[in-house]
């Protein structure tokens, strides 16, 4: 049986052991990447794949609250073909939008294809380190993710964070240990994220991704008010 999560917009059935979390889909009878669709109570679901979303995992993994909502804005870096975003796509809804960006050419194409579905999705074909271009094509928004595996990451995200999310805001990162350094252990480069992020954010949530993400963390942040 589906039943709504601690996390609002996003559901969870028990089965056996395993905890398998859905969002309902805002494109009746449409899967994003293979996921199967289920039907309870005239929804239908979702099935969201912590194997293949680290926001998923995250959940999984305890994380109490995502920050995510209803009609929110949302700043999405490293949207990559659209699995998690056509998540994050149910659950704000309507009337929120993602601005998705990636500076790939051939993941934009398919997320232009799932935009034309999925009208709240805006994909930007940007590299999310020249900030410059972002700015003229984004507004403020109410909620910043990354997930972009590259070495300079924290830095990107913070840039980001520090120009395009409200006071307030609260912003997702997803490291991924192995793309800033491989010569070091995983828990010391979250040790050390996580002392670069407490400069200017408050950390409300950490969470190691494994089993579900090798060598990848997500923490959730808070924007100070000025
Ligand atoms: C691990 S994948 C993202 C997976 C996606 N978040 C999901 O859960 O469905 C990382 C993505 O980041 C993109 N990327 C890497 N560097 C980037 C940059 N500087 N700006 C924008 N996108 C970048 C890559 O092209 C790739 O699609």
């Amino acid at each position: 049986m589906i039943a709504g999560s601690k996390i609002f917009e996003v559901y969870e059935s028990q089965e056996g052991k395993r905890r398998q979390l859905y969002t309902a889909n805002l494109i009746t009878g449409k899967k994003v990447y293979g996921e199967r669709l289920v039907v309870e109570n005239g929804v239908e679901y979702r099935e969201w794949d912590a194997f293949k979303s680290k926001l998923a995992a995250s959940i999984l993994k305890g994380s109490p609250a995502i920050f995510i909502r209803k009609n929110d804005v949302v700043l999405y870096l490293g949207s990559a073909s659209g699995t998690t975003v056509s998540h994050v796509s149910d659950i704000v809804g309507d009337e929120g939008a993602i601005f998705a960006v990636d500076v790939a050419p051939r993941v934009v194409r398919d997320l232009i294809f799932l935009s034309y579905q999925r009208e709240n999705i805006l994909p930007i074909m940007a590299d999310a380190k020249k900030v410059n271009e972002l700015r003229e094509r984004i507004s403020a928004v109410d909620a910043v993710y990354q997930d972009v595996a590259q070495k300079s990451q924290v830095d990107i995200f913070l840039r980001n964070v520090s120009l395009f999310l409200k006071n307030g805001g609260y912003a997702l990162l997803a490291v991924k240990a192995r793309s800033i350094d491989v010569t070091k252990q995983p828990k010391q480069i979250f040790r050390e994220v996580k002392e670069k992020l407490e400069k200017s954010l408050t950390i409300i949530d950490y969470r190691e991704l494994e089993p579900f993400q090798k060598d990848h963390c997500m923490f959730i942040c808070k924007k100070k008010q000025n």
